[in-house]
């Protein structure tokens, strides 16, 4: 099977699990469950649940049922780019190839909106079944420090907006990506581990492969903001530097942003090489995430 018809049958398995998963549209209140629906159906890579469930498949006793546990991560990621695009934050009109959740049903509601997304995450883990108890707690810790605000993407969002128009230096910027981006793939890698119950050696590998996917995750996200097109990315292109964003581009120029990006990608595919052929699939998304156009 090639990667595109390996992505293409794990974003179907996810979007199934999301779609029993998130209430439906005539559920009273309406209006929130709509707005969820908006967001989270707008399209969207869904790179988390699939890097969770692609950790899992490196792991030896290679879980059933991921998908409903990855959706966790789909959930708060979703939550994060609906808070992400209000006026109060980045103030974005387009996501995913549609209008940002509040250009929709407005402020209130898109506020709400995420909050519930948030909150429905760790209802998700909750209602796991066939892993140890002890492992479904450790899902729950991993995901609650990578959305948190010490290293994970609370922390990593305030820093992002309070470097706006101000010069950065380079450990800045390195902790505003890490931070807002890096900590939730990150979690993303190391739960499906932890779902598939990998021992610490394995554990530690996936750790050093998500930190630096992660890192260079956002990085191409920042380097896409400068040389992408609105239609291919679904949302706006070119308003970091409008906005006067602590980007790599902005710091490196966008050259020497893509070979850092290339140097993550190769730690990333070293750090899996106690995997062996088990881990092609972590390999190949990481080469799609440092190529990838949108
Ligand atoms: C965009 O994430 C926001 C960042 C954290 C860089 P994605 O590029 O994964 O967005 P979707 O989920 O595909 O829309
Ligand atoms: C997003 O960073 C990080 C989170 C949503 C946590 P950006 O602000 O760069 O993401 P885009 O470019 O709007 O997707
Ligand atoms: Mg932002
Ligand atoms: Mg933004
Ligand atoms: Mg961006």
């Amino acid at each position: 099977v090639t990667l595109d018809q390996y992505l293409a049958d794990r974003t179907s398995a996810v979007n199934a699990a999301l779609e029993r998963l998130l209430p439906p549209e005539n559920q009273y209140p309406e209006t929130i469950h709509a707005a969820m629906r908006h967001s989270v159906f707008a399209g969207g890579k869904r790179i988390r649940p699939i890097l969770f469930i692609a950790a899992g498949e490196a792991a030896p006793q290679s879980a059933e049922g991921a998908e409903s546990a990855a959706c966790a991560l789909e959930l708060v990621h979703t939550y994060s780019l609906i808070h992400d695009d209000l006026p109060a934050l980045d103030n974005d009109h387009f996501r995913r190839g549609k209008p940002a959740c509040h250009k929709v049903y407005g402020e209130a509601v898109a506020i709400l909106a995420g909050d519930a997304l948030l909150t429905m995450a760790f209802q998700v883990l909750a209602g796991v079944k066939g892993i140890p108890s002890v492992n479904q707690v450790r899902l729950v810790a991993e995901i609650a420090n990578a959305a948190g605000t010490v290293n994970g993407m609370i922390g990593g969002q305030v820093a992002d907006l309070e470097a706006e128009g101000k010069a950065v230096d380079a450990a800045r910027l390195d902790y505003i990506h890490r931070s807002k981006t890096g900590a939730l793939i990150g979690a993303a890698v190391r739960m499906g581990g932890i779902y598939a119950d990998a021992d610490a050696q394995q554990l530690a590998a996936l750790s050093r492969y998500g930190e630096h996917i992660g890192l260079a995750f956002q990085i191409v996200d920042d380097i896409l903001d400068v040389v992408g097109t609105s239609e291919a990315l679904g949302k706006t292109a070119g308003k970091d530097a409008a906005q006067q964003k602590a980007t790599f581009p902005a710091l490196y120029g966008v050259e020497t942003s893509r070979a850092r990006a290339q140097e993550h990608f190769q730690q990333a595919t070293d750090a899996l090489d106690v995997f062996g052929e088990r881990a092609i699939r972590l390999r190949q998304i990481a080469e799609k995430i440092v190529q990838r156009t949108s």
